[in-house]
């Protein structure tokens, strides 16, 4: 069978004259425009798990790509890829991931993100990746607030000590992701960094059951509209699914009280107390995945 190029076939004259190197700093300096279609970032810029690598065909950069482990996980490499626009549908973009997967210096597989109907969703699913989790729509209207009840067990995070509401936010973070992403042991110290500014204490409300907190819904103040995540702070809390509406019931009238529309709801479709909550709330928005990418593609 013949092909071309523009018919969206790998070009393996094409693929077969690129030549792969390092990403520099000169790089950045001199990058194209397309660059910033993705976060591009020196080789090798926090330790031996960040790699970046660019794509030269007779002397022109034509796709970069970075290669990095998140410092909360230890189970998979992100990875993210651009390709020059006027490049696209060649074979470079599946080239470079090969590349990318062969730096790795540790034999965990790679993961990426997007929107379902984005073409970096479209590229993964193309070299083989499988979904490893789903985030609803996550436009929450506060105006729809009262589909959920209030909890008389939840108070504002501001009524704890600060170092309880980390706590409880660690303890969320840490069972949520257990099944699908588990976290490094370090990995406290990075969800909790810069909470003292971003976490929206008035706002954020805790569960709190014969004086231990067990359920959390965390407002982030420094992005507009705020991020709400919520949770249990284990997996077995009694009432976790009521808890977790009381306090995300709390959330949503303080931001309603302040003149707030909108949030954005943060979570997955497999935390089980939220879950349930969040489509009570009737999310408008985009579904999103998280994808695992082979990596032998
Ligand atoms: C995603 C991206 C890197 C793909 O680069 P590319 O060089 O076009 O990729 P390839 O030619 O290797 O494509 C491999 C396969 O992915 C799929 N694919 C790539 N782009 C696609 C698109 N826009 N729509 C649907 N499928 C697509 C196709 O199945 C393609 O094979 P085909 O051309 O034989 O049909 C490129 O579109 C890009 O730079 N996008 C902007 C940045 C971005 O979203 N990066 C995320 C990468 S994880």
């Amino acid at each position: 069978m013949m092909t071309t190029p523009d018919q969206g076939t790998p070009d393996g004259g094409l693929i077969r004259q690129v030549v792969f190197r390092p990403l520099t700093g000169d790089d950045l300096d001199a990058a194209p425009p397309w660059f910033a279609q993705i976060e591009l970032r020196a080789d090798r810029w926090r330790d031996a798990d960040t790699r970046a690598a660019v794509a030269v065909l007779d002397g022109e950069v034509v796709a970069a790509g970075v290669l990095f482990t998140s410092r909360a996980h230890v189970d998979r490499y992100w990875v993210d890829i651009v390709v020059d626009p006027a490049r696209r549908r060649r074979g470079l973009g599946r080239a470079m991931l090969a590349h990318l997967t062969a730096l790795r210096g540790r034999g965990i597989p790679l993961m990426t993100r997007g929107y379902v109907d984005e073409e970096r969703i479209a590229f993964a699913f193309a070299v083989g990746a499988r979904t490893i989790q789903i985030v609803p729509p996550s436009t929450v209207s506060t105006a729809g607030r009262d589909a959920l009840r209030p909890h008389p067990a939840v108070v504002p995070a501001a009524a704890l000590p600060f170092a309880q509401v980390l706590s409880a936010h660690a303890d969320m973070y840490e069972w949520i992701h257990r099944s699908w992403s588990p976290v490094s042991p370090g990995f406290a110290e990075v969800v909790n960094a810069g909470l003292d500014d971003e976490l929206d204490r008035q706002a954020s409300a805790v569960a709190v059951v014969d004086g231990r907190p067990v359920a959390l819904a965390a407002v982030y103040r420094d992005v507009d509209p705020p991020i709400v995540c919520a949770e249990t702070t284990r997996p077995d809390v009694a009432d976790g699914e009521r808890l977790v509406e009381g306090c995300l019931r709390h959330a949503l009238d303080t931001m309603a009280d302040r003149g707030a529309a909108r949030v954005e709801f943060d979570g997955h479709v497999s935390d089980p107390h939220l879950m349930p909550n969040w489509a009570k709330l009737a999310p408008s928005g985009r579904w999103f995945l998280l994808v695992e990418v082979p990596a032998e593609c």
